[in-house]
């Protein structure tokens, strides 16, 4: 197929497309035609468009062909140890509102961007999609993962009760250029290159790091994520979630080496032991994504981690 015919003429609506993973996505639907042929790519900002509210959702998706919907309240672990009530508030009213309102006005096809944190906290490594409803998530990011993973039950009862298309897609801990480095809600990746190169400019000769080093993630790089989701949009049609990532598994502490490395800093790095390591393991098994449209994540992770870096030294300036 000649993806670029799949996007003319459509009107795309891309919640949180100014986001850090909408960056990407909005980059990657224009490359493939979107927005051309009389067709339109809408990108509501807060400010403007508050997704909590119905109006607002009814108001947005008139005469809108696809959702791609990415906007969240979202952030690391001391963000969702502060926030956990906004957290599965937020995310809940936003995705059933929207996925209502969608449905009502006969939106074509509707993507749900949920996440990892809706894992059980104790299952097989890597997750299969179909471990998703064996245990409870780990408790620090379960209102936020609960609160996504009711879009996915919502998705599959409306495509059951009223033929509504809409798929759902799992990615696991994103990082990349554009990422997230506030203090107060990056994840661990910007908030451990932010840690690092802040410490190397000021001569300091020691980092503290949040936890024991020994938690496990499975890190997607970014575009190959927007990819995944503009593929999946394209091609997959049916009401199974499916997992994204690179299906390697990295400890906190090798992730912290290889950025201590990529930096050139020659201080040392101290664990704060007291403070939480999260959910303990995790890595996903993207088996089913690669049989339903081809998804792979060829981006090495250190090449990743190389440009993420790269990135945030020339935007560093600029970050309060
Ligand atoms: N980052 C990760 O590691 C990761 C991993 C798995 C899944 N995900 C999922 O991927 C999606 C994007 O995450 P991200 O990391 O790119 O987050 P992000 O940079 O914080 O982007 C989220 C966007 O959501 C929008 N938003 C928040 N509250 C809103 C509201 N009340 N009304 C309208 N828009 C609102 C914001 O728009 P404004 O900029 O206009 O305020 C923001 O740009 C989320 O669904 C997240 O759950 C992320």
């Amino acid at each position: 197929m000649n993806t670029s015919d799949w996007w003319r003429a459509k009107r795309v609506l891309i919640t949180g497309g100014a986001g850090f993973l909408g960056k990407h996505v909005v980059d990657e639907v224009r490359i493939r035609g979107g927005g051309e042929g009389g067709g339109e790519i809408i990108i509501p900002r807060s400010y403007d468009f508050d997704l909590r509210d119905r109006q607002v959702c009814r108001d947005l998706v008139q005469g809108i062909d696809v959702v791609i919907h990415l906007a969240a309240n979202v952030g690391g672990i001391g963000y969702n140890l502060q926030h956990p009530a906004e957290l599965f508030l937020d995310n809940l009213l936003m995705g059933a509102l929207l996925m209502d309102e969608s449905r009502s006005a006969g939106v074509a096809k509707f993507v749900g961007i949920g996440t990892i944190c809706s894992y059980p906290k104790h299952t097989t490594v890597p997750f299969k999609e179909t471990t998703l409803w064996e245990g409870y998530p780990e408790e620090s990011n379960a209102p936020y993962g609960l609160a996504k993973k009711m879009l996915l039950v919502q998705g599959q009862s409306y495509r059951e009760q009223y033929g509504f298309n809409s798929i759902y897609l799992l990615p696991t801990n994103l990082y990349g250029p554009g990422d997230n480095f506030q203090r107060e809600s990056s994840h661990v990746i910007p908030a451990l290159i932010r840690k690092v190169i802040e410490a190397a400019d000021a001569g300091e000769m020691e980092v503290q790091v949040w936890g024991s080093g020994s938690a496990t993630r499975d890190f997607l790089y970014v575009e190959d994520a927007a990819k995944a989701i503009v593929d999946a949009t394209e091609i997959y049609e049916a009401a199974e979630p499916l997992n994204l990532g690179s299906g390697s598994e990295i400890s906190i502490m090798q992730l912290a080496d290889t950025i201590v490395e990529l930096c050139g800093y020659e201080g040392s790095l101290t664990w704060d032991r007291s403070r939480p390591d999260g959910q303990p393991r995790r890595s996903v098994d993207a088996a089913a994504a690669e049989r339903a449209f081809g998804f792979l994540a060829p981006t090495n992770f250190r090449d990743g981690l190389a440009k993420t870096i790269d990135w945030y030294r020339i935007h560093q300036g600029d970050i309060d």
